[in-house]
């Protein structure tokens, strides 16, 4: 029998795709890294039939990756030994929201703005969002432990985790975590799971924390004569002991990359923004956005434009959002990382990115996260033939933010994309001790093989 037949027969319930056409969209990701064909993709649609895929690739020795939408930005769903794919995109239920309990239910395949209009009818808020809500799903958020730009008030996935419902690589189902929000009882295994990027075991349920819907969000746009003054701003906006639910820089090249197809338009002769926004239940939500204005205006802000209803917040997160696909206009190739460093290092790290960029010869693109110092640093080029030369000074912009207190990765996971930096960041007791962890949950290195370690 062939390898989809016997898939088949052992999930009848799940839908089996051959390697060709149809499988075609499992071959590739987010991240630009190339295609990688799986020799079958499985669509579960329960958790038997991801048990029963994972008995199978331990009998046969084949490769299983898990995959949830596809968004991902480091390649951690390629499957780059070939192998299975085992989408949990069919797995897509909201499973319970409970207002006396403030949790949620749902399985790994429901999309990130479906979970969130669904607790939203209860008055109830999941914040975090890796800018691809209409996207992406929870188990590549969990898979990940997404971000986004809400995290620098509400904090990123992990924070929202209670308890996972998870399948290990030898098909054994296990429950971790509680439903209740606290619990500390053994090793927090919940959240080792979380940001694993699916080489540890599958996810197929989990109960996550929800929070009241903050009543009032109130939006803002400042514009600087360049990119250095924005991130002083965003200094001075903590430094008086504001701290906004998002804070989001735009430097000058990607203001000039997303100005034509953006909804809103940025005044001419700028070099900098930032997006800022407040939230919470009362007037002081008014009065915390005039004074983050203010800030703005005392560190050079040229104008500060308060969105005035929802369509204008609306156009505003839009224009943030196309970012990421806009650079491409400029430039057809682009090498993105996400770094993140202390706050107190932003300016550093925007002046670092742009010498060597300079040095290199490659125009540069940041923007992102500001306010808990995660920059999404572009490299941009012309040609794939650049690519090489570009690696050099991603080397370059790397070893700074590690060198300025930071991380290789913010949000985006190592996946395939960073995994010859790891090494750098943790040094070799802290690698080699994943490596034996990743060894008691996976000793056949089956699942999710290649991803993360160097
Ligand atoms: C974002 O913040 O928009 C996402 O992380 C994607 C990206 O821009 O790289
Ligand atoms: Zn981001």
């Amino acid at each position: 029998m062939t390898l989809v037949a016997e898939l088949s027969a052992l999930v009848p319930g799940a839908t089996v795709l051959p390697e060709g056409e149809r499988a075609a969209p499992y071959e590739r990701d987010e991240s630009g890294l190339g295609r990688y064909p799986p020799q079958a993709v499985v669509l579960a649609r329960s958790v038997d039939d991801v048990v029963a895929v994972l008995r199978y690739s331990r009998e046969k020795r084949l490769p299983v990756v898990p995959r949830g939408a596809g968004t991902g930005k480091s390649g951690g769903a390629l499957a780059e030994r070939g192998g299975i794919v085992l989408s949990l995109e069919k797995m897509d239920r909201i499973v319970e929201v409970s207002r006396a309990d403030m949790v949620c239910v749902v399985q790994p395949g429901v999309v990130l703005e479906t979970l969130q209009k669904a607790v939203e009818e209860q008055r109830l808020f999941y914040p975090p969002d890796p800018n691809s809500q209409a996207m992406c799903s929870i188990g590549g958020n969990l898979a990940h432990n997404a971000g986004g730009p809400r995290a620098v008030k509400y904090g990123v996935t992990s924070n929202y985790v209670l308890a996972l419902e998870a399948v290990l690589p030898d098909g054994t189902v296990v429950r971790t975590g509680h439903r209740s929000w606290k619990g500390v009882a053994g090793y927090d295994l919940t959240h080792l799971l979380v940001g694993s990027e699916g080489t540890l075991a599958v996810i197929t349920e989990a109960t996550l924390k929800l929070i009241p819907l903050p009543r009032r969000v109130e939006t803002l746009l400042a514009v600087f004569p360049d990119e250095d003054a924005a991130a002083g701003a965003v200094q001075a906006i903590f430094d008086a002991g504001l701290l906004p639910r998002a804070c989001e820089l735009f430097d000058g090249p990607t203001m000039r990359a997303v100005g034509p197809r953006a909804p809103f338009k940025f005044p001419d002769g700028v070099g900098g923004a930032l997006l800022i926004e407040h939230d919470g239940h009362g007037d002081g939500v008014t009065e915390e956005l005039a004074r983050s204005g203010e800030l703005c205006t005392s560190q050079g802000a040229l104008e500060v434009l308060a969105a005035q209803d929802e369509a204008q917040r609306r156009k505003l997160w839009e224009t943030r959002r196309m970012v990421s696909v806009a650079l491409t206009d400029i430039r057809p190739f682009k090498i993105s990382e996400d770094v993140a460093v202390p706050r107190g290092q932003l300016i550093e790290m925007i002046r670092a990115v742009r010498r060597i960029g300079e040095k290199h010869g490659f125009p540069t693109a940041s923007y992102g996260h500001a306010g808990d110092g995660n920059l999404h640093v572009n490299l941009l080029f012309r040609g794939a033939d650049e690519r090489a030369r570009g690696e050099a000074a991603i080397d370059e912009v790397i070893e700074t933010a590690i060198r300025l207190g930071g991380t290789i990765t913010g949000e985006h996971g190592v996946g395939l994309a960073k995994r010859r930096f790891l090494r750098k960041e943790q040094g070799e007791a802290v690698v080699a001790l994943q490596k034996r962890l990743k060894r008691a949950f996976d000793p056949d290195d089956l699942l999710n093989p290649g991803k993360i370690f160097p």
